[in-house]
């Protein structure tokens, strides 16, 4: 359903991979509440070619940048002023960790290795951020958002060195959130998802297992993409002008839960 909550309101979408990607399902809603925006990912992840079919659908350009390099990045944001002057939201979906990735244990980690994942993962929030800073390009009442995950605060030994980036992902939006708050009166927040089927999720050891025990222990369930879709759109919109600086659990209830009543039940003595 389209509540027209976007309506006028102008963006830049970070991450979108494919179909199962949160970026990509935030790109669906925000187009059907009425934005426009420019989609972008780093080069070697538009070589695969699928997001022409989003970029199609929703009506926008596709602009290639590694969100680790200044350069790519400022090309990025001239695209998007030289577009729609300025803009009203941004969306950072982007993470990566090369440890994960080559199943490095985080007892075992390859520090060259973690020093890229947190550039993709971490430092690449800062970096868009300077970038829009720089170029003052975003109105008053504007949103800037970034996906997170709760190993920042809670151990999940095989997220491994993405626990890290994420604690700094969320540190970094609250630092650079007050100066974006103070002096551009725009929101900066983090969204902390329930664990999701996507290219990156899947890449972390024992998914299947831990997504399985996320949906018994929340109440109301994991949250999915879609779910996370519709939260983006309500922080891009009007009615969260005052909501910064905040990491905001999106996950069913997980993060408040100690223990479910069908998780006790598999633990029971007598179970089997
Ligand atoms: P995804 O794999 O679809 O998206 C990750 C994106 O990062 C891809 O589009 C990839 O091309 C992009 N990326 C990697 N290196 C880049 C670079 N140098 N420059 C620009 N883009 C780059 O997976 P997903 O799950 O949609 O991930 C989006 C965000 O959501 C990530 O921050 C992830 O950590 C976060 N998240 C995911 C959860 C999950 O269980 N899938 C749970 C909580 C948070």
């Amino acid at each position: 359903m389209s509540y027209g909550l976007l309506k006028g309101k102008k963006g830049i979408i970070f991450g979108a991979l494919d179909s199962n990607s949160i970026a990509w399902k935030v790109a669906e809603r925000c187009h059907e509440e009425g934005a426009e925006f420019i989609l972008t990912n780093a080069p070697v992840a538009l070589r695969m070619g699928e997001l022409n079919a989003l970029a199609e659908k929703t009506n926008s350009e596709v602009i290639g940048a590694d969100a680790t390099s200044m350069e790519d990045l400022e090309k990025l944001f001239d695209a998007a002023i030289a577009k729609f002057g300025k803009i009203d939201f941004i969306l950072h979906s982007i993470g990566m960790s090369v440890n994960v990735r080559k199943g490095k244990p985080y007892t075992d980690v390859n520090y060259d290795w973690l020093t890229k994942g947190w550039d993709i993962s971490a430092v690449s929030f800062h970096r868009v951020m300077k970038m829009a800073w720089d170029k003052d390009c975003l109105n008053v009442g504007g949103s800037i958002l970034a996906l997170t995950y709760i190993a920042a605060q809670r151990v999940f030994p095989n997220y491994n060195d993405m626990a890290d980036n994420k604690a700094y992902l969320e540190s970094i939006a609250r630092s650079f959130g007050y100066f974006w708050g103070k002096e551009k009166g725009v929101r900066v927040n983090t969204i902390s998802q329930s664990p999701t089927p996507t290219t990156a999720g899947q890449g972390v050891k024992g998914f299947g297992g831990f997504i399985n025990y996320a949906e018994k222990i929340s109440p109301l369930g994991n949250a999915t993409a879609l779910d996370c879709a519709d939260y983006c759109v309500v922080m891009f919109s009007d009615l969260t002008r005052k909501v910064t600086l905040q990491n905001l659990f999106h996950d069913g209830g997980y993060s408040n839960t100690g223990v479910s009543q069908e998780v006790i039940e598999k633990f029971e003595p007598d179970a089997e």
